[in-house]
């Protein structure tokens, strides 16, 4: 045996006494070359070692659906007196004639900053792509992704939010943004003249999605009415254009306004075409059913009834203190505490599909190959301080480490004094 066999591997890092969720008892986890590998026998080292202490640890949280481009506006635009959908798009047309790269991409940096110090490992970020903005929301983004690059993996979805049918030379900006490397076409059926002009945009994204092959990711009946039923429509589209498991919804707040005899026919469509649906609490608690007397509808979608039938269920914060939302940071840890309010999920069970969601469920929506702790995947690493997901949620925890392909990006320190009877 040469001397270089008998010897004990050396890793570029390991991580000592890491709780894996899900995963049983601590273990010690070894990344070289970005990604994880064996640890090998006995003894091995590496150029730089981190004690877990026994912590819990994820691969990473998944952001599945933010605005960049939107973020922090409410630093320089007037405030949303009804507090309404409707009047947030409308103030943000308004603001949209400012828009330039280095004010989207100032903005957006500083929430990506954020993302990292919470443990987001991926994001995926709706940007607008219509008649008023252009392209300009996308260039600001692709400049953000290429800054972050080495900390955080961007997925950026272009979103005709003011319709297709009804804005003309938006099917055309969107070809554009994909070919200028938009990964996701979206979409905003519910925002068109009626049901034949939804149907319409609905057919425009997946003939663009055929085209160049992508994933879709549509807003999907952002709305109290318990008539927007755009979700029938994606089922269909998804189904008749073989696109199961690469489509996502996103709000779906319609579907809890729906009688239950309909509501049950439209998740087993969903079922049926493998969509993923994505939940944002924050957002939709704010602005939807506001004009309800009481008692007022949540305007959240039926997230215990999706994930009984086994549909994958993930959330994002959408909106962050702009005219939609005022609020927010992009932590997954808070947003799961509000889902599990939102969505009655308080059972053990229940409270681990809510972390649930913000990891691997999230990983599914992205289409993540690689996400997890086992040899040949991403070397990503979140040490959180806590022992359960539960403990987790209840204390939105610090993230002590933050590791993106084998490199520390952010760290965080535990640190309480007090002198206190005990
Ligand atoms: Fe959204």
């Amino acid at each position: 045996m040469a001397a270089s066999e008998s010897q004990a591997p050396v890793r570029d890092l390991i991580i000592r006494n890491a709780l894996v969720w899900g995963a049983g008892a601590p273990r010690d986890l070894a990344i070289s070359a970005g990604r994880y590998v064996e640890l090998g026998q006995t003894g091995a080292t590496a150029a730089t070692e981190i004690d877990a202490a026994g912590r819990l640890c994820i691969p990473g949280f998944i952001e599945p659906h933010i605005h960049l481009d939107k973020v922090l506006l409410t630093e320089s635009v007037p405030v949303n007196r009804s507090g309404s959908l409707g009047e947030a798009i409308d103030i943000l047309g308004a603001r949209k004639a400012t828009y330039t790269v280095e004010d989207i991409a100032e903005r957006a940096s500083r929430i990506v900053t954020s993302a990292v110090t919470n443990g987001v490992t991926h994001l995926r970020t709706h940007i607008d792509v219509d008649s008023g903005c252009g392209l300009t929301p996308l260039d600001a983004l692709l400049e953000v992704r290429a800054r972050f690059a080495e900390v955080i993996d961007i997925q950026i979805v272009a979103f005709p939010q003011l319709g297709i049918v009804k804005d003309p030379g938006t099917a055309a900006l969107l070809e554009q943004a994909l070919a200028r490397g938009a990964d996701v076409i979206g979409g905003m059926p519910f925002n068109e003249a009626g049901p034949a002009q939804s149907a319409e945009h609905i057919q425009i994204v997946f003939d663009i999605a055929r085209a160049r092959d992508v994933d879709v990711d549509m807003h999907i009946d952002e709305s109290d009415d318990p008539n927007a039923r755009t979700l029938e429509m994606l089922c269909a589209a998804t189904l008749a254009n073989g696109w199961q498991g690469r489509v996502t919804a996103g709000h779906t707040c319609a579907l809890a306004a729906y009688d239950q005899g309909y509501a049950d026919h439209v998740m087993d469509l969903v079922a049926q075409a493998d969509i993923h649906m994505i939940t944002n609490p924050a957002t939709n608690l704010m602005l939807q059913g506001r004009d309800d007397d009481h008692p007022k509808r949540r305007g959240v979608t039926r997230v215990k009834e999706l994930v009984a039938r086994g549909i994958n269920v993930s959330f994002g914060q959408d909106n962050l203190r702009d005219m939609f939302y005022p609020f927010g940071r992009d932590d997954p840890l808070e947003l799961a505490l509000l889902i599990a309010h939102a969505a009655h999920m308080s059972q053990p069970d229940e409270i681990d599909t809510v972390f649930a969601m913000a990891t691997i469920n999230g990983a599914r929506v992205l289409s993540l190959p690689d996400y997890g702790t086992d040899p040949g995947c991403a070397g990503d690493l979140v040490i959180l301080d806590a022992q359960t997901a539960a403990e987790a949620i209840t204390g939105r925890c610090d993230r002590n480490y933050v590791i993106k392909s084998g490199q520390v990006v952010a760290q965080t320190e535990t640190r309480t004094t007090h002198e206190l009877p005990g």
